[in-house]
């Protein structure tokens, strides 16, 4: 944005600006054609020449403008009709912007004031008198000669009927590369019809597209030769899109393709085009089974329909609200709906999330399937209970779960409510920024190693890992779960991606979430090429004698035999997608449910209000259907807005003197950059692709860690500043630098927003720097220093005192945590000592020990310092004088830390 011409230098390769990049084309086509109306040149003739020559082809996968205008456009620059030329350029143009040819037919019309000349060639009901009916776009994938095309796009137009529930536009591609990157460059598609016989190579020459697909898509062309390219193709396209409705038009025994495994993939298969009826039917009916929100449907019926209600819930109807004389005024803020679809009744059409029988258990399974999992589990309390729910249905009290300390604080209380014995492994620092960064493979390698060697491994149930983290640290979750399975292959995951829902709609992000990487492995035991590579492996290392240090530096491989794949995934819903805050599920893809099944339901049933928010479950339920139908297009523009922010502020001759978005190599460590991906550059998306296969780390690109210490601002303080001075809301914050986050809300002016108050304040402090002379150089300067390098150093976890250990000697760190939680409810077990006092410092270098009574969370950075029964060491304490923030939980410094004592602790050591 510093340089505004750089925006028609979009690089059509890079994925996620290809949308952006077409849209500005048209943007600069638009502008050529102004001036060619004006006083046409030689030279304007040429740069519209070009333009049209590069936009034609990619127009090819798209329904709008379609080949009608397209070449109108062309005749109109052939004969140099410059001012029907600038005409039609700006209806397109203007029509791509907002997207209104979606609802407004006079968009596919070839001029302002005339009917279309070719009224069958326009989608007919699509117009506001019609009512809006949801647009979207079928691929056809045919082998037939491209002259026949225009008439069988017209066959699948004269199909539409009044009473259809979608409007669609055919788009036509005749091969294999085309077909793929219309999936991936035209958001639109919602259905692909394949018709077998279609050759593979483009029939256009898009040497960059071309080049794209080659590298982003892994295409095995040997097998292409075979008879089954059209099945190759479908499973191609819901490897990038699993939400798209595929068919199959073969003229081979119908009823036997549709037989074969390869076929799974596809929702019906044809015989010929002996039905083409039957063929648009299906492709609305795909599309309607997606747009179907049992739960918000059945409410919006309810909702309709004049109930008498004699249940507790006096804002059931508004009666109450609207009648009022002091309250009226929350009924007109809110609108009549809310109060008509609130009830507390799970009868006369409404389901009850404690015993799904009907359309909320329909709205679930929707989910599941959008979600990848086997189950889903709608939850109204955030994120926060989905975890509670996991740990209380999967850990028996006693068992060892591994977590990551750095774990949102609803893994810890779960686990004292659980019952489980926490093996506490530290994520990697990052010092410098006051943050930790994700939890390795090696150190929970080493963990299970060592409980192998201690004859533990029985007694340890799961694994608990956020993914992606609160700044943005991807795990390479498929890799987690092999090495670990490899050595506990019953072994239980929990992965928290209460921020990364989204990305279950990229085809990129999916390979590295919970469900994408479960099904990853599900198929790869299946495979018995696996089999033979884990047979080879075995032969090398035996059974992983956990003495063999080398095996830390192995890639282990699990016994397809005996490993299971059970994983859990909490996600807040309402963190990435269109829901109402704590809109949460629990999505689960567990081989060995039905053994704990049971346990779920009473952990769902514990946790679980008896009175649910009906417009919470509503929203997860449409929220689900958003994303199934337009996720893809959504999560490609907030990642491209994401990665502009990145580069503009770090561009920015001004802003970049003050601040700063961190890297991928200033946020990974080189040793979890395996491929050496270091920034979201132009043209480098094939080198993340490259890292999301083989890093142990990536960086979500939507999570930008925004450096404010070298503006003189620790975050706490820019966060206000950003609030008060410039209407912007960020949440998270470190000693230096602030977290910005990027959703499917987001838009270019939000990015203005935010550079433009960039600038201003760095305007500002070269303004307060030039004229303040030394001394304010020398203060700003100090200011700098101590947020950027006195950082105090982050406390790892120390160790659980003895009296919470079963035996006090082992070589594994896990304790009784729930124990030493309940002593400190007898107030006589607990005492109190100053933070600053000598005591402290004494009993640090002589003892007794210092035990914390509870969980002590400062915030930021957010995780427990301090848990219930853990020993307090000197750099805890150091960390805790060092810290300067205002909220820390569970510390009161007027009464000081709050320990068990030592007289208590001995008792229950004696027990
Ligand atoms: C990693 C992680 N897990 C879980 C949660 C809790 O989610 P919710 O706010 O939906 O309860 C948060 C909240 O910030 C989080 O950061």
């Amino acid at each position: 944005m510093n340089n505004p011409t750089a925006i028609t230098g979009f690089d059509l390769a890079d994925f996620f600006s290809a949308a952006e990049a077409r849209n500005d084309r048209w943007r600069s086509l638009h502008r050529v054609a102004r001036a060619l109306s004006d006083r046409p040149t030689d030279k304007l003739r040429t740069e519209a020449a070009a333009l049209l020559a590069e936009l034609g082809p990619l127009e090819e996968l798209q329904g709008y403008p379609g080949p009608r205008l397209m070449t109108l456009l062309r005749q109109r620059e052939q004969s140099a009709d410059w001012s029907g030329f600038a005409r039609l350029v700006q209806r397109i143009s203007a029509a791509l912007l907002a997207d209104s040819y979606q609802e407004d037919s006079k968009a596919w019309h070839e001029d302002d004031e005339g009917e279309a000349y070719l009224p069958d060639a326009l989608p007919p009901a699509l117009s506001h008198s019609a009512g809006r009916k949801p647009y979207f776009e079928a691929l056809l994938v045919t082998p037939a000669e491209r002259n026949a095309w225009p008439e069988l796009r017209n066959q699948l137009r004269r199909l539409r009927r009044e009473q259809d529930e979608f409007i669609y536009e055919p788009v036509m591609v005749g091969s294999f590369e085309d077909a793929l990157l219309a999936t991936i460059l035209n958001a639109n598609v919602q259905s692909v019809v394949i018709q077998e016989g279609f050759p593979f190579a483009s029939q256009y020459s898009l040497p960059v597209a071309r080049e794209h697909l080659a590298r982003h898509t892994k295409i095995d062309t040997a097998e292409l030769a075979g008879c089954d390219s059209g099945l190759i193709l479908a499973r191609a396209i819901r490897n990038i899109r699993p939400e798209l409705d595929v068919y199959l038009v073969t003229d081979r025994a119908a009823e036997v393709v549709a037989g074969l495994e390869a076929a799974a993939c596809v929702r019906r298969v044809f015989y010929a085009v002996e039905e083409p009826l039957e063929v648009h039917l299906s492709v609305l009916d795909g599309v309607a089974a997606r747009y179907r929100t049992p739960y918000f449907d059945n409410l919006k019926h309810y909702a309709q329909r004049p109930i008498g209600t004699f249940h507790a819930l006096p804002v059931a109807r508004g009666k109450s609200i609207f009648k009022s004389n002091w309250i009226r005024d929350v009924g007109e803020f809110y609108g009549a709906t809310l109060f008509l679809a609130e009830s507390s009744a799970t009868t006369g059409g409404l389901d009850s999330l404690l015993e799904p029988t009907g359309n909320l258990k329909h709205a679930q399974e929707a989910a599941a399937r959008a979600f990848g999992g086997d189950h889903c589990f709608f939850v109204t309390n955030g994120t926060s209970t989905s975890n509670k729910i996991i740990h209380q249905a999967v850990v028996r009290p006693g068992d060892i779960v591994l977590i990551d300390r750095d774990c949102h604080k609803s893994h810890h209380y779960g686990l004292v409510l659980a019952g489980g014995q926490p093996y506490y492994i530290d994520a990697f620092p990052l010092a410098e920024y006051s943050m930790y960064g994700s939890l390795a493979i090696r150190p929970i390698k080493e963990a299970l190693l060592k409980l192998k060697a201690e004859g533990k491994l029985d007694k340890v149930r799961m694994v608990v890992l956020t993914n992606c983290t609160f700044d943005g640290h991807v795990a390479n979750v498929k890799r987690t779960m092999e090495e670990c399975l490899a050595i506990k292959p019953d072994l239980i995951f929990l992965w928290d991606e209460a921020w990364f829902g989204y990305a279950r709609f990229s085809p990129y992000l999916r390979r590295r979430t919970a469900m994408g990487a479960a099904a990853a492995l599900r198929e790869q035991f299946a495979n018995p090429a696996y089999r033979e590579r884990y047979q080879k492996f075995k032969a090398a290392t035996g059974n992983l004698n956990p003495k063999n240090a080398k095996l830390l530096d192995l890639h282990l491989l699990p016994d397809p035999d005996k490993v299971r794949v059970r994983v859990y995934e909490s996600n807040s819903v309402h963190k990435s997608m269109s829901c109402l805050r704590q809109g949460s599920v629990v999505v689960v893809a567990d081989q060995d449910f039905s053994t704990v099944e049971e346990a779920f339901h009473e952990a769902f049933f514990t946790h679980t209000s008896t009175s649910p928010n009906l417009q919470i479950l509503a929203t997860l339920d449409t929220a689900r259907r958003q994303m199934e139908l337009e996720g893809y297009g959504l999560v490609n523009r907030a990642l491209q807005l994401a990665i502009e922010l990145r580069r503009e502020v770090n561009t920015h001759p001004l802003i970049s003197k003050y601040f700063k978005t961190l890297t991928p190599a200033e946020m990974i460590p080189a040793k979890y950059r395996q491929s050496g991906y270091s920034d979201y550059s132009p043209g480098s998306w094939a080198k993340a692709v490259e890292a999301l296969d083989h890093d142990e780390f990536f960086l979500d690109p939507t999570r930008v860690t925004l450096l404010c210490g070298r503006a003189g601002y620790d975050g706490t303080e820019f966060k206000g500043i950003l609030a008060a001075e410039h209407d912007i809301q960020i949440n998270k914050t470190s000693r230096n630098s602030v977290l910005v986050q990027i959703n499917i809300n987001n838009t270019r002016s939000d990015l203005a927003h935010i550079i433009k108050a960039l600038a201003e304040m760095a305007r500002a402090i070269d303004r307060r720097l030039a004229n303040g002379g030394k001394s304010a150089r020398t203060a700003f300067d100090a200011r700098v220093k101590s947020l950027m390098e006195d950082v105090p150093d982050l406390p790892n976890f120390s160790k659980f005192h003895d009296a919470f250990r079963d035996q006090a000697k082992s070589a594994t760190p896990e304790g009784h945590m729930r124990d030493a939680y309940y002593l400190a409810y007898d107030a006589a077990n607990c005492e109190h000592v100053k933070l600053a006092s000598k005591e402290v410092d004494q009993r640090l270098a002589h003892g007794p020990e210092l035990v914390s009574a509870n969980f002590v969370i400062p915030y930021p950075p957010g995780f427990p310092i301090m848990v219930p029964g853990q020993v307090i060491t000197k750099e805890i304490i150091t960390f805790m004088r060092k810290l300067d923030v205002k909220e820390i939980h569970g510390y009161d410094a007027a009464l000081g830390l709050k320990l068990l004592k030592p007289s208590a602790l001995k008792k229950r050591k004696a027990r």
